[in-house]
């Protein structure tokens, strides 16, 4: 019987040690040798666990072991060791005391290798972050891209009007075209400072008030070129100066991210007479009503639940990143607003609610 005890004792795959009351080892067994790297049980018998110990493992843990083993009862954890050769060991640990006529004599200990779930665990966080930089990388991309070649395109018209310099008319233009660097600067510099909050703020705070009509103005500044280019008319109603709480450059994204839509739509629909139209307007209880309608094709039915999700596209790779109206929804969403969609007969219209400022707040 000894002998079966003996070769199940160092057969398990757990590895199993015996201490007397103060933890001193008195056994252990194959999977204990085999786990620190230890040749052989002498060299281990009458050491405490203190000679594979290591300081990751906080001195906390150690005195509630004591507290609980001492006091009769079983302890389970999760600790750090080292093995001979300093490398860490990482285990599950299942300590219980042990009795001889009603008298505790020692302890015993079964631990289990978790190396392999905590590299693991690893991978799943480094993945994870990955994750988290590549949604950060996707959305700056996406808001950069236009303010940069809106840069490039106003840089290289400096460079050509320099060469022409003798015509006054070139100096208004010119003034324009820094402008409109100055502006594209200022947008990049909002984006990443929206970035670097992203992750902290999302509670309204440093918002101010915002006026519509120049947030519309200011969406039009990248794009107007863009959209005459490509035959697309556009149409504003607007009716007094609406105020709204927000972002002012958010705001700009909403309207700018519904218009690049429309122009992307455009692009593969094969409508005659492109139109876009926008119209502002105060409801009867108080909201802000942007209208937005296009006749670019429309969005088919069995994707229009998906179009706010982060990521859907209908683009092809490279074109699109599927952010735009996910970023859209966060920001109307963030300033207590709401968006519909609907879409039919190869026309999309959207309807987004602002709660308005009443005039003599400031
Ligand atoms: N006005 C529209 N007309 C037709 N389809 C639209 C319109 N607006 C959005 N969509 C559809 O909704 C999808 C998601 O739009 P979203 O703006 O979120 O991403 P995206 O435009 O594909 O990518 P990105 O905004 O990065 O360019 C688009 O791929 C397109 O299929
Ligand atoms: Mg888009």
């Amino acid at each position: 019987m000894s002998s079966l005890i003996n070769s199940a004792f160092n057969q398990a795959v757990y590895a199993i040690c015996l201490t007397d009351l103060d933890g001193k080892l008195l056994h252990v067994n194959h999977a204990y040798l085999k786990l620190y790297k230890i040749e052989s049980v002498e060299e281990l018998i009458g050491k405490t666990q203190r000679f594979i110990s290591s300081p990751k493992t906080p001195k906390v843990v150690y005195q509630q072991m004591w507290q609980m083993i001492e006091s009769n009862r079983n302890w389970n954890g999760e600790i750090t060791n080292l093995d001979s050769e300093g490398r860490e060991v990482f285990i599950h640990l299942n300590i219980n005391p042990i009795f001889k006529n009603g008298e505790k004599i020692g302890y015993m200990g079964f631990s289990l290798d978790r190396s392999q779930q905590v590299m693991m665990e690893k991978q799943l966080l480094h993945a994870n972050k990955l994750v988290v930089l590549g949604t950060l990388g996707a959305g700056l991309a996406h808001e950069l891209n236009n303010p940069l070649t809106s840069i490039s395109l106003e840089a290289e018209y400096i460079q050509e009007a320099i060469h022409s310099f003798q015509e006054m008319e070139h100096l208004d233009q010119l003034k324009a075209a820094s402008n409109s660097i100055l502006m594209s600067v200022e947008r990049m510099n909002r984006v990443i400072e929206h970035l670097l909050v992203y992750s902290r703020k999302d509670d309204g705070e440093d918002m101010e008030i915002v006026s519509m009509n120049a947030v519309i103005s200011d969406s039009f500044l990248f794009l107007d070129k863009q959209l005459k280019n490509r035959d697309i008319q556009v149409k504003i109603e607007k009716e007094e100066e609406l105020k709204v709480y927000g972002h002012r450059m958010d705001m700009e994204s909403v309207i700018h991210n519904l218009l690049t839509n429309a122009r992307d739509a455009f692009h593969k629909s094969r409508t005659e007479e492109k139109l876009i139209k926008l119209k502002l307007s105060r409801t009867d209880d108080d909201w802000m009503m942007i209208e937005y309608w296009d006749n670019a094709g429309g969005i088919p039915p069995e994707i229009i639940e998906k179009i706010y999700d982060p990521f859907f596209t209908t683009k092809v790779e490279g074109e699109g990143t599927g952010l735009g109206l996910a970023i859209t929804k966060k920001i109307v969403v963030a300033s207590g607003g709401m968006i519909s969609c609907e879409s039919e007969n190869g026309e999309t219209r959207f309807i987004i609610r602002l709660p308005l400022i009443k005039e003599n707040v400031q």
